[in-house]
């Protein structure tokens, strides 16, 4: 059993507040992802987990033991970092047996027999003898998990493990992580900027911007229903267009289309609607009119980039058939789920359609 819950935490270093009151409960064999922009506090919040940064204000438990000024070692976490951290003059057998000769009682061979459990699965077992700098990117990588692993430790702590990973790697990297939390039951925290990582890996993603935490949800909650406009640009790629319109007698305008609303009178006066490409597509009779103004193939399919008068949007189409820079074009919009924001605060506006 592995719990993390985080009540109120807060970091100040000197006069500024760099995280702010977060309130997050870690289930047990949860892959929760942080997911936010460079200097959101990801980082911060979970050294405070590990007991690398001291918690200015609030409470951390880790299975209902509060550990707030607990010492990173009695805490039972282990953290893979960013820069993996191996020791470069030691072998990977060696890196992953330091820690448990130094931290735990247990003998040679027990030390040795999770070093090979460890090496199997993360598929080691013949680099254990070289040294880091004899190893590729990837595999330091994972002789750096196969260290926390080795120290079976309640909860892992990831900070961006595979941004120093080309494309490819980090996306056979995020194939074994995913393999490895689904197989071992692991509890983890993963830190990371990159929304697919989080869409991918997480069970649950918490998403945060300057200190606040701003959703908690599973990924496709969090992409159908993004609880403000920072949530809904930042996750998915393309980004969903958020386009300004006019709410008034029952109806949305835009100098390009009208669509009528049976509650448009608890709108207020100035509303944004978002869309994502996928629930906009391409057709001569559409009801809004818009022009191209780039057009980029992507393999199968084109990224059509279109003006609504002065809002822009991304459209998807198959490559063949795609329209050229220029081309007025028609535009029809699925707006069964057509998510609302208020133009002011960002926030969403629930309304029924
Ligand atoms: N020791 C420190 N003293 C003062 N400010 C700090 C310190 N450590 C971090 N900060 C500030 O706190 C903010 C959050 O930093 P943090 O490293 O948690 O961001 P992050 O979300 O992990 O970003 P990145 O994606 O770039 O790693 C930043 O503005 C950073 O400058
Ligand atoms: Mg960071």
């Amino acid at each position: 059993m592995a719990t993390v819950q985080l009540k109120n935490v807060s970091k100040s270093y000197g006069s500024s507040m760099t995280v702010h009151d977060i309130n997050l409960t870690i289930e047990d064999r949860e892959f929760m992802v942080m997911v936010g922009p460079s200097g959101c506090g990801k980082s911060t919040t979970l050294r405070m987990v590990a007991g690398l940064e001291e918690i200015t204000a609030g409470q951390l438990l880790i299975d209902g033991q509060d550990v707030t000024d607990a010492q990173p070692q009695k805490r039972d976490i282990a953290m893979v970092f960013q820069s993996y951290a191996l020791y470069p003059h030691m072998t990977a057998y060696r890196n992953m047996a330091f820690g448990l000769m130094k931290t735990t009682k247990l003998s040679k061979p027990e030390i040795d027999a999770r070093i090979r459990e460890a090496a199997e699965i993360l598929n080691i077992t013949d680099l254990l003898g070289r040294r880091p700098k004899e190893l590729s990117g990837g595999e330091r990588q994972r002789v750096a998990i196969g260290r926390a692993l080795v120290r079976q430790p309640k909860v892992f702590l990831f900070d961006e493990p595979l941004s120093n990973l080309d494309a490819k790697l980090r996306n056979r990297m995020r194939g074994e992580l995913k393999r490895l939390h689904q197989e071992l039951g692991l509890t983890v925290i993963y830190v990371t900027h990159d929304q697919i990582e989080a869409m991918t890996l997480g069970t649950r993603v918490a998403m945060m911007s300057k200190g606040h935490l701003q959703q908690v949800g599973a990924p496709m909650d969090i992409y159908m229903n993004p609880t403000n406009t920072f949530v809904a640009t930042f996750i998915g790629m393309p980004e969903m267009a958020l386009i300004p319109c006019h709410a008034a007698h029952g109806r949305i305008g835009h100098s390009a289309f009208v669509k009528d609303l049976p509650r448009a009178g608890t709108l207020p006066e100035s509303v944004l609607i978002g869309l994502r490409p996928e629930e906009v597509t391409l057709s001569p009779t559409g009801m809004a009119r818009a022009r191209v103004e780039r057009c980029e193939l992507i393999g199968a399919e084109a990224l059509i980039e279109v003006s609504l008068g002065s809002d822009r949007m991304i459209v998807k189409s198959p490559v063949q058939g795609a329209p050229s820079t220029g081309d007025e074009v028609g535009l029809d919009f699925d707006l069964t789920r057509m998510r609302l924001f208020d133009c002011g605060t960002g926030r969403a506006i629930t309304v029924d359609v």
